[in-house]
């Protein structure tokens, strides 16, 4: 079946079974790799991308729920300058981690400072850890990237 979507900008079609996971048609159709299969069950947040402006975990959901959706992935967002601001504030902060994780901390990080009511106000750390909580890393905690969204929040009216 064809489907439609856009996807970073430019609009996409694939020829895929309406039922296969988003997640495979990204990475296998349309060589968006950032995206991680990890649990692929919902639980750890390594498949996300922003669909709709909601953070979303493409290995739960039907290709076909994508149609006529806007997706934006880490290749999307990593060049444009609020994509560069929090990768840069995550090196700053030593909070880039591993592969799998790392990709979905910069959208969810993204996704929370792009849509904060106040954009002057620096989100607190319970709000952050709140943003963060569908991204599961148990390995190094989730510190640095607290302090990775502030840095990036205080920047983000400067780019
Ligand atoms: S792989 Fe999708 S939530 Fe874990
Ligand atoms: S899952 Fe990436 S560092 Fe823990």
């Amino acid at each position: 079946m064809k489907i439609s979507f856009k996807l970073n900008s430019e609009l996409v079609t694939v020829d895929v079974d309406p039922l296969q996971p988003l997640l495979t048609t990204l990475r296998d159709e349309l060589h968006m790799q950032a995206a991680k299969q990890g649990c692929g069950e919902g639980e750890c947040g390594s498949c996300s991308v922003i669909m709709n402006n909601l953070m979303v975990n493409t290995c739960l959901i039907p290709t076909i729920q994508a149609k006529g959706a806007a997706l934006v992935t880490l290749e999307g967002l990593r060049d444009t300058p609020k994509g560069q601001l929090v990768i840069n504030a995550l090196l700053e902060a030593k909070g880039v981690q591993c592969g799998f994780c790392t990709p979905s901390m910069v959208l969810a990080l993204y996704h929370l400072l792009d849509n904060r009511t106040y954009a002057d106000i620096t989100p607190t750390d319970k709000q952050i850890r709140q943003a963060l909580a569908g991204n599961l890393c148990r390995c190094t905690g989730y510190g640095m990237i607290v302090e990775a969204a502030k840095i990036a929040a205080k920047l983000w009216g400067e780019v």
